[in-house]
């Protein structure tokens, strides 16, 4: 089915200008970007987005760094969208990504590995919502 997910090119990967490549894996992939802007998030918004893992022992690092620079945000549009995007991203730590993959190529730590990626359907209507009004979405006619 056509799917709609939510990525994010992490301060680590802006700073190393790779903006570009990454957004030629999203289209050379079929995933087309219906949606995206530049943010800078304060620590609320980070804290906010990132709640689930509040509890988790990598919680601070997390937040300092995903509000260490700007970030670019964007919903992917296409068949299966949120696996297709897991598996262009590979695996979290980049040390076990497959060849390939965005994290085994720009990634240099489980703490700053270039990109988020939705884990699930859910979670991707709800990370989309957290950056984007719906009117800021632009579907594709052509
Ligand atoms: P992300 O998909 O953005 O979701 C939470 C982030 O926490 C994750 O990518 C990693 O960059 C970071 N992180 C750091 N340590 C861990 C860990 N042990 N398990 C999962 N995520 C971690």
């Amino acid at each position: 089915a056509i799917e709609r997910t939510f990525s994010i090119i992490k301060p680590d990967a802006v700073a190393k200008n790779h903006i570009g490549a990454i957004y030629n894996r999203f289209e050379s992939a079929g995933l087309k970007i219906v949606a995206a802007k530049m943010v800078h998030l304060t620590k609320e918004q980070a804290e906010g987005f990132y709640a689930e893992h509040s509890e988790r022992p990598f919680f601070g690092a997390l937040v300092s760094f995903m509000t260490s620079g700007p970030i670019m945000v964007q919903v992917l549009e296409g068949e299966n969208a949120v696996a297709a995007n897991r598996e262009i991203m590979g695996a979290t730590n980049p040390a076990q990504a497959a060849r390939g993959t965005l994290r085994a190529d720009y990634a240099d730590s489980i703490d700053e590995n270039a990109v988020h990626g939705s884990d699930a359907l859910a979670s991707a209507e709800r990370e989309i919502a957290y950056f984007f009004a719906a009117d800021e979405i632009c579907p594709r006619t052509r």
